[in-house]
């Protein structure tokens, strides 16, 4: 392991200004997202539609790219592989290296993450591919009754693995253990199982001889469940989110890289601003936003040719203001500038 790449590789991701792009959704996933917009989910359609938002402007604010497994073997429509496209552009390719969730028996539905047979294997083959990073996301329900410590044991000891696994072959791994936004829970029990499964997950990376310098943590945020029907202001959000995160992460991890877990794009860029706007804070705070950062676009693009222009500038907007919540500089008046 070369732990000063990985530190490096790692630093690149959280640079200030900029953020990492989730366009790693599962064949499941990317299919829903198209069924939105009445577009057939084809191998080509789906190169296309990513390969619109690697060549758009919005890439100055993108530090890394999160892969799905079909992408990062793709060629662009002029044959240059999409990782080069990625390269090109000033950012570091990844991948998602997890193989989707399943649920562990005896518990009330509480899910593991699969992945870890054979990834050491894969891995490898990643890296002379052009990855640098991978991600790997474990899920919790804060909802009572919906987590034990059997599900968050479980899940960061996996965590771990993977982590572990990556940097040995000179990956850096994005940790994201993700407590579920969308429940009926509120605030509190957002908060307090979050701290729970971030103290569960850092004692497993300390077991598993796991160097912080060399990952990125992508969490969630600490935010009511949307189906609790409550609502917490951005002041709010944002010092329980770091108030929790400072009691918990070390300030050997570089960076944070948050999940959007279905936040309206504006508010996802919001939290991040209001966050960084907070200061003292002894990581950097950026975003990997997968909903947040694509769904203006996609709904733009429609899976129309004649819309790429347009979703490009969608792209870019959203982008750039997630760029500037980096700095804590993003104000909503901004959302303006696009209808300009
Ligand atoms: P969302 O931002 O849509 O939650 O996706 C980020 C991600 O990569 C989840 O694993």
């Amino acid at each position: 392991m070369d732990l000063d790449a990985l530190n490096k590789i790692a630093n690149k991701m959280v640079e200030t200004g900029k953020g990492i792009l989730a366009a790693d959704e599962s064949s499941g996933t990317i299919k829903k997202r198209f069924d939105q917009i009445n577009t057939e989910s084809t191998e080509t359609n789906r190169r296309d539609y990513r390969e619109m938002l690697f060549r758009s402007d919005g890439m100055k604010h993108v530090s890394g790219v999160i892969l799905f497994d079909e992408t990062i073997w793709q060629k662009a429509a002029d044959g240059t592989p999409l990782v080069k496209v990625i390269e090109n552009a000033g950012a570091v390719p990844g991948i998602k290296v997890d193989e989707g969730t399943e649920a562990i028996t005896g518990t009330s539905g509480e899910l593991i993450t699969k992945g870890l047979d054979g990834l050491s294997a894969r891995l490898p083959k990643y890296y002379e591919a052009g990855a640098r990073f991978a991600k790997w996301r474990a899920v919790i329900d804060p909802v009572a009754g919906r987590h034990s410590h059997t599900g968050i044991l479980a899940n960061a000891h996996a965590l771990a693995r993977y982590a572990n696994l990556c940097q040995a072959n000179n990956i850096v791994p994005i940790v994201e253990p993700e407590v579920l936004m969308d429940g009926d829970n509120d605030i509190d029990a957002c908060y307090a199982v979050t701290q729970w499964v971030l103290k569960e997950t850092f004692q497993q990376l300390y077991y598993m001889n796991v160097p912080l310098e060399g990952i990125v943590l992508k969490p969630n945020m600490i935010i009511p469940g949307k189906k609790s029907g409550k609502k917490a202001g951005i002041a709010q959000i944002a010092e329980r989110t770091v108030k929790c995160l400072k009691s918990c992460v070390p300030t050997a991890v570089p960076g944070i890289a948050f999940l959007s877990g279905g936040q309206s794009d504006e508010e996802a860029t919001a939290h991040l601003s209001a966050m960084n706007a907070l200061g003292n804070l002894p990581w950097k705070l950026t975003f990997s936003y997968g909903r947040a950062l694509q769904h203006p676009a996609i709904m733009a693009w429609a899976g129309k040719p004649e819309n790429v222009k347009r979703a490009q500038t969608v792209f870019t907007h959203r982008a750039k203001m997630n760029g500037l919540a980096t700095k804590g500089a993003y104000k909503s008046e901004m959302e303006r500038e696009l209808a300009a």
